[in-house]
């Protein structure tokens, strides 16, 4: 039923809270991965000049990103590999949330797993703004996994 899985890194710790999940679902499924980390293009306003220039232009930078963001997630994958999974990378560049919908979209995603929280890390919010806008317009369901409040855990609750 659900298959492919989308499960979505940022790269944090936080992020990672999610894999156990995504690899249970995808065992329990007979279900492909889809390992997606997007690449955030660069911040820069057309008519200012950073004295950017090669090797370390826009395009270097962005190129560094994605290499970076693609070993992460052979990184990542080796042990789902090794536990016989079908695993897939993908490094699309763009908006984190619009890149995430669109990837379920484009590739029939028929479940998305992911941690509430992420690099940012504003753990007051109940949601961090990517997993806020992905669990409010994606067109499948979305296995949301609570990252460790410090709240709770000083409540005693951990
Ligand atoms: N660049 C990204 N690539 C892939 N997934 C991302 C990216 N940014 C955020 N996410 C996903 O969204 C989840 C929540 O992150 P986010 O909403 O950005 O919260 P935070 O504000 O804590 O960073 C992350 O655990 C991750 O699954
Ligand atoms: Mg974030």
């Amino acid at each position: 039923m659900y298959d492919p899985i989308l499960l979505t890194l940022d790269g944090s710790e936080l992020a990672e809270l999610a894999i156990p999940h995504a690899v249970a679902m995808a065992k329990q499924f007979g279900a492909r991965l889809i390992v997606l980390r997007v690449v955030p293009p660069v911040v820069q306003p057309l008519d200012v000049d950073y004295g950017l220039s090669a090797p370390y232009g826009y395009e270097k930078i962005i190129e560094a990103e994605t290499q970076g963001a693609a070993e992460y997630l052979a990184n990542v994958v080796k042990s789902f590999e090794a536990e016989g999974l079908t695993v897939e990378t993908v490094t699309p560049l763009g908006e984190p949330a619009t890149a995430i919908l669109e990837t379920a979209h484009d590739r029939g995603a028929k479940l998305i797993v992911m941690a509430t929280h992420g690099r940012s890390g504003f753990r007051r919010l109940v949601f961090g703004s990517v997993a806020d806008r992905v669990l409010r317009e994606a067109e499948t369901p979305v296995l949301l996994v609570r990252g460790h409040d410090q709240d709770h855990s000083a409540a005693g609750k951990s």
